[in-house]
């Protein structure tokens, strides 16, 4: 199964599943593409250092959003992907990706979605979030990436025990333990499947949450 990665920042997601095909743990995933909609970002270095073709695609070379999304699904579509994997990307894609790449899209996401997802709702904002609200749990979401807005179905739910007096720093890195883990687990099921376009729905890396989540985009940043 070939995969198109998009990132924003860090690359912490990106690089837990580089490191997982460097070591042989997802014999069935070629990652083919890293797209970045920011220049200069560690994720786009940690694909170079791992052979992945890169390449940065902003808003400010488009005329516009949609022109740019479409860009970044054809761009996905001419490396031959069959999915993208959204790790620490902080868009919302406009409709014209999916029109341009219609393979599958599948999205990272730090909480138990429904909650604590939206606008506004990345990096420590989710964190905090969770701890403001006084959640006792909180955890992972991985989840398919539709136009619709809360429309993209839940692949996979970790939850994660919230700790008392944590700070959200504290809980975001244990959350992002987990997301690694997921994001290579979820990968492996769908490699071994040979393709991401037929996940069976029963597919769960770890226990679900008690509620049934109703998905929610989480990209709602200024764009870039
Ligand atoms: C992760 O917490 C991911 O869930 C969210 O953005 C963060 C990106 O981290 N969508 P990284 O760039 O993978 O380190």
């Amino acid at each position: 199964m070939k995969v198109g990665v998009l990132v924003s920042g860090r690359g912490s997601n990106l690089e837990a599943v580089l490191d997982a095909v460097a070591a042989g743990r997802l014999p069935g995933v070629e990652p083919v593409l890293v797209i970045s909609n920011r220049p200069g970002v560690p994720a786009l270095a940690i694909a170079e250092r791992h052979g992945v073709p890169t390449r940065v695609m902003q808003r400010a070379d488009f005329v516009d959003r949609a022109a740019r999304d479409a860009a970044i699904g054809r761009a996905l579509a001419e490396s031959g992907a069959e999915l993208a994997l959204l790790a620490g990307y902080d868009q919302l894609l406009a409709g014209a990706y999916f029109s341009a790449f219609t393979g599958r899209t599948i999205n990272v996401h730090p909480s138990l979605l429904p909650r604590h997802g939206g606008a506004g709702m990345m990096g420590l904002a989710v964190h905090a979030s969770v701890l403001a609200a006084g959640d006792r749990e909180t955890g992972v979401t991985i989840h398919d990436v539709t136009p619709e807005l809360d429309q993209g179905p839940p692949i996979a739910q970790v939850r994660v025990a919230v700790r008392i007096g944590e700070t959200a720093d504290e809980l975001a890195a244990r959350v992002l333990v987990v997301e690694h883990q997921m994001v290579v687990a979820v990968l492996a099921r769908l490699g071994a499947e040979g393709s991401g376009a037929h996940l069976s729905a029963s597919m769960t890396a770890a226990p679900r949450a008690r509620t049934r989540p109703r998905m929610t985009h989480e990209r709602h940043a200024p764009d870039a």
